[in-house]
């Protein structure tokens, strides 16, 4: 099986919001590997956060890869304007729409690195049939809509068996929600390799806050591969 590396991925939902582009320049400098945004719509999940135009300004903020993670349905309508904000890689659920093939294809033509997601009560089986169209699977350890939730322990197994139907595949493995020094071992133990954190990161508002934060996950996930 491949081994990708570990990676960090601050989600800035938990970040001030009254001066993200700071928070996005101190959580890079802090060592983050992906930013990851957390797009809300209010329909797909209960509440709302942010859209393309707010991601388009943060763009000059940081070189890290913005990694969009679109809690939004329909997806499809707005995979355009996430391309062009700035957005590396966009990931969507696959509850979010009747076709989700058609939106993995979508991202592709875009030119952008493809990721699916499921729900903690979506079978991972509804992945099978489109590994060759992903460069990422994000498996969500809470029901998605807020940071600060604690992982749910059976998404343990989840994760462990979406690493087997990956095998070889150069497919990234990310892990979304109660993520945190006590719950990284168990991600990275059973096959995760990105690692998002919300309230485990952005607390202190510091970079060298930041920056302890993501060395710990760091150093708690590599510690238990
Ligand atoms: C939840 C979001 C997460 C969230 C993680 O809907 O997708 O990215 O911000 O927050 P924490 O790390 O606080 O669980
Ligand atoms: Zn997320």
């Amino acid at each position: 099986m491949t081994t990708l590396p570990i990676r960090i991925a601050p989600s800035i939902l938990a970040a001030d919001f009254a001066k993200l582009g700071e928070e996005v320049r101190n959580v890079t400098a802090a060592g983050a590997d992906w930013i990851h945004l957390d797009v809300m719509d209010g329909h797909f999940v209960p509440n709302i956060s942010f859209g393309p135009d707010v991601i388009k300004s943060l763009r000059s903020y940081t070189d890290a890869t913005f990694d969009c993670h679109l809690m939004i349905s329909p997806a499809d309508p707005y995979l355009e304007a996430f391309a062009k904000a700035g957005c590396d890689r966009i990931t969507v659920h696959a509850e979010a729409g009747p076709h989700l093939h058609r939106s993995l294809q979508t991202i592709r033509h875009l030119g952008k690195k493809v990721g699916v997601t499921l729900n903690p009560a979506t079978p991972l089986s509804v992945v099978e049939n489109v590994l060759d169209d992903v460069d990422l699977i994000l498996i969500m350890s809470v029901n998605p809509g807020f940071g600060g939730q604690k992982f749910i322990p059976a998404m343990a197994d989840k994760i462990a068996a979406a690493k087997s139907l990956i095998g070889d595949r150069p497919i990234e493995l990310e892990v979304d929600g109660g993520v945190t020094v006590e719950t990284a071992p168990t991600v990275a133990k059973a096959g995760g390799n990105v690692l998002v954190a919300g309230s485990a990161i952005f607390k202190g508002g510091s970079v060298e806050a930041y920056r302890n934060a993501i060395s710990a996950l760091r150093n708690a996930a590599e510690g238990a591969r």
